[in-house]
């Protein structure tokens, strides 16, 4: 009797899931970014980048169906904290990676260390040696994984030079290799950052903030427990992202408030109904070695510094923010919780060849926004895409 019961239970969840899955509003939560990129007409080569340390990362490059022979600029784009590359393409038709290949580039998705699709080491299990495999933070990413992922894509394509665009941590960790290993600035003809994040003297997030100074403690547990990844992706977060964000779904409102309390507050620019597409294959995993620079920097003296593992009294090395030589353009906004306009001006005039600082027009514009905004095209893209093409 009691299986019965279970049975008929277990059914009605399944056809419960099943339901909601076909009832979901965007035709594209669920797809993974092999399957985005299929459905809006292109093909895809995977290519596997090893690191000088043994990650072995996954860059997938981007085709136009059919097309053979390339012979076109290269350009490769990084995502940011907690993503993965499917960011650049799950907006679809505004996906700025489609955009760029409809241009003639040579368009290259990178995936940081430990991500979904870059969970991988030469000689470590990322389950079973979790405690060495996870002993990173985006200055491993800044300083191994960029340059193994550029000098493949030099290698490749023949290019020289090859442009750059970063989202969130996707600049930090393009800053962090191009003041560190100064070398590699030679290699980018163009670097483009949204929403740019390197210096945090002027932090908004209150709640970042806070959790900022207790930054020790929260490193001291999360290891204790055996926690060494973070977030890792799962089919879980789209399910919860349908049954609680989606059009209709009485919470979707907390589901905006939680972005908001992370991104700052834009209620015109979020479509609900595209929060369970991010969910599809965000978070992607992170390191806690990854937020918890970012929290020492906040918590400490917001100039950008390297990983403290606190067994110096000093503050650890500053990156030299002014070696950076490579051409950069930055878009950021007033609005954004993580990164604040004022160190982005900062920034601007502290690297060698900053060629456009553009302080976005609305005034609401937060964080996400610059990757997911309604109206990402017109706020961030087109004038991107502009510069991008001359430096090609
Ligand atoms: C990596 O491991 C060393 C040695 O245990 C430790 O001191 C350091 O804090 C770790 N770094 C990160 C980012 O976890």
């Amino acid at each position: 009797m009691a299986s019965t019961t279970r049975t008929i239970l277990f059914v009605k969840i399944i056809a419960f899931c099943v339901w909601s899955t076909l009832a979901a509003t965007n035709e594209d939560v669920g797809l993974n970014v092999y399957e985005i990129i299929n459905k809006y007409g292109y093909d895809y080569e995977l290519h596997p980048v090893t690191t000088d340390d043994g990650y072995i990362l996954e860059l997938q490059r981007i085709i136009p169906r059919g097309e053979t022979g390339t012979n076109r600029p290269p350009v490769l784009l990084m995502h940011g904290l907690l993503s993965s590359s499917a960011d650049w393409v799950n907006t679809g038709t505004h996906s700025l990676a489609f955009k760029l290949v409809d241009l003639g580039f040579d368009v290259f998705l990178g995936n940081a260390r430990g991500t979904t699709s870059s969970r991988k080491h030469v000689t470590l299990d990322p389950d079973q040696d979790a405690v060495e495999f996870f002993n990173f933070t985006w200055h491993e990413i800044g300083y191994y994984d960029l340059p193994a992922m550029i000098d493949y894509i030099l290698e490749i394509t023949g290019a020289e030079q090859t442009q750059y665009v970063g989202f969130s941590q996707g600049t930090t960790v393009f800053f962090a290799m191009a003041s560190s290993r100064p070398e590699y600035n030679a290699k980018i003809k163009l670097m483009t950052a949204l929403a740019p994040v390197a210096e945090m003297h002027n932090f908004k997030n209150p709640i970042i903030k806070l959790a900022a100074k207790f930054e020790g403690v929260i490193e001291f547990a999360l290891k204790a427990w055996k926690m060494h990844e973070l977030l890792r992706y799962g089919k879980i977060f789209e399910v919860l992202g349908e049954e609680l964000c989606d059009d209709g779904k009485p919470t979707q409102e907390l589901c905006k408030i939680l972005l908001f309390a992370i991104a700052g507050y834009d209620r015109e620019q979020l479509d609900g109904a595209f929060i369970p597409v991010i969910t599809s294959n965000a978070p992607g995993g992170v390191s806690v070695g990854q937020l918890t620079h970012y929290l020492q920097i906040i918590n400490g003296d917001g100039v950008m510094r390297r990983y403290n593992d606190g067994k110096s009294a000093d503050l650890p090395e500053a990156y030299d923010l002014s070696l950076i030589s490579a051409p950069v353009a930055l878009y950021y906004g007033e609005n954004d919780w993580l990164s604040s306009e004022k160190d982005v001006e900062h920034l601007a005039d502290t690297m060698q060849n900053c060629v456009r600082r553009r302080l976005n027009s609305l005034k609401a514009m937060n964080h996400i926004d610059f990757q997911w905004a309604i109206d990402v095209v017109e706020l961030v893209f087109n004038d991107a895409i502009e510069l991008i093409v001359e430096y090609k």
